[in-house]
């Protein structure tokens, strides 16, 4: 029985790699659902890009739940320039075949941790809005949840502002509320993820021959439209895919216990992390932060996990 996972995402080519590891994963991760949330486009389209990426998975079975449309304080900043205007530029998927399940995804995260008969650990790939919601609804899902594993923040330079990670940008108020919620974090700095850059050298392990492969490697390979200014170099960055490789072989990650606090006033800093490596602010670490990963090994072992969803597809799974 593997670890029980809900994804919180906001698809996104990164967040769709993400996904699809850990539905070709199933001996190690149980994917309970997913959550969408309004980050790189708006919940609707992120929503629509779930559905997409489970169908090319053959999992039409596994829950698909929208959530928050906005963040909870500031407006909605998207991200189109990068993902292009559906959110997945590079894969051509077609429409879903059905629609999300009824139900806020608040409260289906909520649900799930007070009705499991274990604790779950969450996988955050987007603005930390919809978790944020759950806690403030229900409190108590505080102890049910084993870890929260969050690509957000930067230790160093941001991507969306020169200051800021995207996801902590477009909700810091959320990514407040869920540092200082006292669960245990796992936390994928920008540090940490443009290490995993998708550099033609790291997708020889991608065969292309079934269709999963296929959109990863045309996914991967498309041209960098502003991304080039955002760091990355020679490929896209995989900053979610660090979130779930993390839990699979965690032998391949280091980092270090850290205070992590996030900026909330509007300005030039708004959404920026603050991440206490050197631990000099005397404050008790809220976060695991990783700071190296093997990237080289890392694709190797992603590209053997997502071949099994071509070599060995599952039959399309309807919903019973
Ligand atoms: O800053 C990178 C993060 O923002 C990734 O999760 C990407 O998908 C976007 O959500
Ligand atoms: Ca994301």
């Amino acid at each position: 029985m593997g670890r029980r996972i809900i994804i919180d995402t906001d698809p996104g080519q990164d967040d769709a790699l993400a996904i699809l590891l850990a539905l070709a994963s199933e001996q190690a991760l149980e994917v309970a659902g997913i959550t969408t949330v309004a980050g790189n486009v708006q919940v609707e389209q992120t929503t629509v890009n779930a559905l997409r990426i489970c169908q090319l998975a053959g999992r039409d079975d596994l829950p698909v739940h929208a959530g928050c449309a906005a963040p909870l304080m500031r407006p909605l900043h998207t991200a189109e320039f990068i993902c292009g205007s559906d959110g997945l530029a590079g894969m051509a998927l077609p429409a879903p075949r059905r629609r999300a399940n009824p139900g806020h995804a608040v409260n289906f995260i909520v649900d799930t941790l007070l009705a499991s008969d274990r604790p779950l650990t969450l996988c955050a790939l987007g603005p930390l809005t919809n978790i944020a919601m759950a806690l403030r609804l229900a409190p108590g899902i505080a102890g049910t949840i084993d870890r929260l594993v969050i690509m957000g923040g930067a230790r160093d330079l941001g991507n969306i502002t020169a200051a800021a990670e995207f996801n902590t940008f477009v909700d810091p108020h959320a990514a407040a509320i869920v540092f200082d919620a006292g669960i245990p974090i796992t936390l994928f700095p920008l540090s940490a993820t443009y290490q995993a850059v998708a550099s033609p050298a790291r997708l020889t392990g991608f065969d292309g021959s079934g269709p999963v492969q296929a959109q990863i490697l045309s996914m991967l390979r498309r041209e960098r439209p502003g991304g080039a200014s955002l760091g990355g170099g020679e490929g896209h960055p995989m900053h979610d895919p660090c979130v779930i490789a993390w839990l699979l072989w965690p032998d391949l990650f280091e980092g270090r216990d850290c205070r992590v606090d996030v900026e909330t006033t509007e300005g030039p800093t708004v959404g920026r992390t603050t991440i206490d490596w050197w631990g000099r602010s005397g404050q008790a670490p809220n976060a695991h932060v990783v700071g190296q990963l093997d990237a080289d090994a890392m694709f190797l072992r992603m590209a053997d996990a997502v071949r099994t969803l071509d070599v060995a597809p599952t039959p399309i799974r309807q919903v019973t």
